[in-house]
């Protein structure tokens, strides 16, 4: 819903609030004034709305029924709510001393949680999505480390707050990414203790980011990276079995081809891994433009082209190869999407026809059970679909002006060969 949407990035954004500033104001040499006042009572009343939202969103997320509900709203009570009362209590009024406020931080588990669930959902950008996570988690540790280091030096504050807390960054990054210029030493003994100590979390921390970041990065763009590694897998087994260099440039070729045609994927294998009810769905839209293209389904029934769509399998041809050769025993009918080739005679020589975009051929030997009457071959890169034997006769005697239609041109392609 719209309005969830909303308050969860409401609530990202005041509890990031929260974690900046309430480190920084704890701190003796800043006091808080009457603008950050204002917004500690803002936060405050914010996380106490979220406590009902809360409670009738677990409601309404859990099934529909009366028990699922208040099943629901009992798992809240007894989990989430007690952190989203903590985090909402007015400590610093009730008791008075500031650093119960630190409590308001415990709101950052559920923003743990929201991050988790959304990276979890299969967005499109969730690379993006993760790097950005990634960030924000550094970003506050390190301005917590910068306020501790703060605190620690702050007899040698400068009297610019701003720059203060600039040179506590200054040092706490360039300690963090093991860096370490020197020229922000530690002084006193707590410093020098709580320097080691960011020193130790700064190469920890350091490898993790290299090792995410480095491997962020790798996955940006998965199909290329997952079309280079079959690339080299292939080369290597090419050149193992000593396959000739002409074949292995038409197998390299034909990969281009696909890489830049359909971006290296093989259709049928992501069609498989999806339940069968959208697979016939995702089949029309991805064949669409092929299926209006020829010429006798465009008044055809909607359920025939369904039933096509569904049962079509890409394949793709180099030039120059054959598809068949006349006296092969036919399996296959095949469409032509994208691409010509030409029908030769079983003698080699004559040519009966050249076939482009929206033909079919192949439906001689499927409907009257004798060897091809002639051979196919392309003429450039032909991007065509094919049905096998048992489809084709399901579809014959499902549709019987489509059958009669297939009939009719091979008989004319019969009659004119002869
Ligand atoms: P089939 O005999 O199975 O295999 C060769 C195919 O070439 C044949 O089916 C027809 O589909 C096709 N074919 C044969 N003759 C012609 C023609 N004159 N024009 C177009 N296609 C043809």
């Amino acid at each position: 819903m719209l309005f969830y949407r909303f308050w969860d990035i409401l609530i990202v954004v005041s509890t990031t609030l929260a974690a900046l500033w309430i480190p920084i104001q704890l701190g003796s040499q800043y006091s808080i004034g009457d603008n950050l006042f204002f917004l500690d009572w803002a936060i405050m009343l914010i996380f106490i709305l979220d406590i009902p939202i809360n409670f009738f969103r677990s409601r309404q997320t859990r099934g529909r029924s009366v028990l699922a509900k208040r099943r629901a709203a009992g798992h809240y009570l007894k989990g989430w709510f007690i952190v989203d009362l903590l985090a909402a209590f007015p400590f610093q009024l009730v008791f008075g001393l500031p650093i119960f406020q630190l409590f308001r931080l415990i709101k950052l588990a559920r923003i743990a949680v929201l991050f988790h669930h959304r990276r979890r959902s299969p967005i499109r950008h969730s690379t993006l999505f993760r790097l950005s996570t990634f960030f924000f988690w550094l970003g506050l540790v390190t301005h917590w480390l910068s306020c501790g280091w703060l605190e620690l030096s702050a007899a040698a504050a400068v009297p610019e707050a701003s720059r203060t807390y600039l040179r506590a960054l200054y040092w706490c990054v360039t300690t963090l990414t093991t860096v370490g210029y020197g020229d922000i030493t530690p002084l006193t003994n707590a410093q020098t203790i709580y320097t080691m100590f960011v020193m130790v979390l700064g190469v920890g921390m350091y490898g993790y980011i290299i090792g995410n970041v480095a491997n962020l990065l790798a996955n940006v763009d998965m199909a290329r990276a997952h079309y280079l590694s079959n690339m080299e897998r292939l080369s290597t087994f090419l050149k193992y079995r000593n396959i000739p260099v002409p074949l292995q440039k038409q197998i390299y070729d034909y990969y281009a081809y696909l890489w830049e045609h359909r971006m290296g994927y093989d259709e049928s294998t992501v069609l498989s891994q999806l339940p069968a009810a959208l697979q016939s769905e995702v089949s029309i839209v991805l064949k669409q433009d092929y299926i209006e293209k020829i010429p006798f389904l465009k008044g055809a029934y909607q359920e025939l082209i369904r039933d096509m769509a569904f049962e079509l399998r890409p394949v793709v041809f180099t030039p120059g190869t054959y598809v068949f050769r006349a006296g092969d025993i036919g399996r296959h009918l095949y469409f032509i999407n994208h691409g010509q080739v030409e029908v030769i005679a079983a003698d080699g020589k004559t040519i009966y026809n050249t076939l482009k975009d929206g033909d079919f051929f192949g439906e001689i030997a499927l409907l009257s059970s004798r060897p091809r009457t002639a051979s196919v071959r392309t003429l450039d890169y032909c991007d065509m679909y094919t049905i096998d034997r048992d489809t084709f006769e399901k579809v014959l005697s499902h549709y019987p002006d489509f059958a009669k239609h297939v009939k009719e041109i091979a008989k004319t392609r019969l009659e004119k060969d002869s």
